[in-house]
């Protein structure tokens, strides 16, 4: 498997990450608000967006550092939690820091043998990060109860053209490969065109573009000011400035809830109309 900044040693992310070591958007809820407080912010809303409770089953798709469980634990200690990451020094940290005895599949999300049901599935900023999304959507969605929510926190082309121009952005290319893996950004209206067809109820659309941008900003100063050496400082600096400017000004950040809507025995329109004739 190809080595990405998720692979680093964990060093280089408590340079500039927050003490969650949430690796995607805070949520800023006033002018105020410190970017320590920003993450607990963000965890809560997604937490909350669930509707989680204690004994809820969790699975998280891209499991980071822990700051998800980490949080759920705090809030929620009877919640049990499945993750699945692809990054052996992300789970041995969470491992280490956050949970001893935390499941979690260790592989891309495309090949885990993940059983359900689950209440609740989140992806911070995992979904760009998957291989045919139709596909997964639709394992997720199999993967959740009835009633169940998905949470997908991540960064979606702002339009199908800014797609298309970006697209043909060599430098894009070049810095996501050897920094961030593979991934593939889409439009929000194509998620939307996905989850309508395999049958989710869209509950929700947040939009944190900004709150995002302000993250990303927070990153670089604490990075700058830190005493990480040469060449990983240098490295993790050009990437963030890039990501920073350049996503920023192609995408947009949301956090989007679905549902998997219970089975109702309804007639359907058709019926109705005879019926009524
Ligand atoms: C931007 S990080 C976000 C991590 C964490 N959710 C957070 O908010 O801090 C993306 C995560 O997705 C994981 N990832 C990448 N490709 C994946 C895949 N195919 N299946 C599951 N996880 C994946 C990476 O290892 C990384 O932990």
């Amino acid at each position: 498997m190809e080595t990405t900044q998720y692979d680093r040693e964990e060093h280089i992310f408590t340079a500039f990450l927050d003490p969650y070591m949430k690796f995607s958007s805070g949520l800023f809820s006033s002018h105020e608000t410190s970017f320590e407080n920003s993450v607990i912010e963000m965890l809560d809303f997604l937490l909350d967006s669930a509707q989680i409770s204690n004994g809820a089953r969790v699975l998280e798709i891209g499991t980071g550092w822990g700051c998800l469980i980490k949080r759920l634990k705090e809030r929620f200690p009877h919640a049990t939690y499945t993750g699945v990451s692809p990054s052996a020094a992300q789970i041995t940290y969470v491992r280490e820091h956050v949970d001893q005895q935390a499941p979690i599949h260790v592989c891309a999300f495309e090949l885990a043998e993940v059983q359900g049901p689950f209440d609740a599935i989140f992806l911070s900023g995992t979904f760009c990060h998957l291989q045919d999304k139709f596909l997964q959507l639709e394992r997720i969605f199999n993967l959740l109860a009835e009633g169940g929510r998905l949470i997908i926190e991540d960064s979606f082309f702002r339009s199908r053209q800014a797609m298309e121009v970006l697209r043909e952005c060599s430098a894009r290319g070049e810095v996501q490969t050897a920094m961030f893996g593979w991934a593939e950004l889409m439009p929000l209206s194509s998620l939307l065109d996905i989850s309508e067809s395999i049958g989710f109820h869209l509950v929700s659309c947040r939009d944190f573009t900004d709150d995002y941008e302000r993250t990303g900003k927070e990153w670089i100063r604490r990075l700058a000011k830190s005493a990480l050496s040469y060449p990983a400082k240098k490295d993790m600096l050009f990437y963030l400035r890039l990501a920073n400017n350049g996503w920023h000004r192609n995408a947009y950040c949301y956090a989007l809830t679905f549902e998997r809507p219970r089975r109702v025995d309804m007639p359907s329109v058709l019926e109705l109309v005879n019926k009524e004739a």
